[in-house]
């Protein structure tokens, strides 16, 4: 069986392409999505995106009941501040990698802290929507390391 792997993005990550594509990009999460399906065969990918925490939580939660195997999430502006979402991360006791499609460290201050980052295996950041896939072959590396396939030694 392919191993489930949840894409989560947080509050304002919705609007991809239509939002600062300067800072953002100009892919929607549509395309970037269906970019990812298509690069990984082997993983059974599902994507969730919401501007609250609650419903971003919620998520986690059902995917932690369906076994989910890792979760590639961009947590948005709660990268910085939420605890709550944190606490959800660590709960699942499942590998989380981080990612930011800018470089959180060359912008506003508040932005160079993620409360995220200490429950995560690893964070990309700054690399644009290629941070999503660099996240999904660190996991399925990972995957394959565990189930005894082998994989690329010290990747996530
Ligand atoms: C972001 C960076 C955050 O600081 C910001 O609030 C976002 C997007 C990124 O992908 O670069 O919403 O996570």
């Amino acid at each position: 069986m392919k191993p489930l792997v949840a894409l989560v993005n947080g509050p304002n990550l919705g609007r991809l392409g239509k939002r600062q594509p300067e800072i953002y990009g100009s892919q929607s999460w549509d395309a970037i999505f269906a970019g990812l399906v298509a690069a990984f065969p082997e993983l059974d990918l599902e994507a969730f995106q919401s501007n609250h925490e609650g419903a971003l939580i919620d998520f986690l939660e059902a995917m932690a009941d369906r076994g989910v195997y890792g979760v590639v999430i961009n947590p948005g502006a709660l990268t910085h501040q939420s605890y709550a979402l944190r606490d959800a991360l660590a709960a699942l006791q499942r590998p989380v990698i981080e990612v930011h499609l800018s470089n959180i460290y060359a912008r506003e201050p508040f932005r160079a802290h993620s409360v995220v980052a200490p429950v995560a295996v690893g964070q990309i950041s700054g690399l644009g929507p290629l941070g999503y896939r660099l996240a999904l072959q660190a996991l399925l590396d990972r995957w394959r390391r565990e189930a005894g396939h082998g994989g690329t030694p010290g990747a996530g």
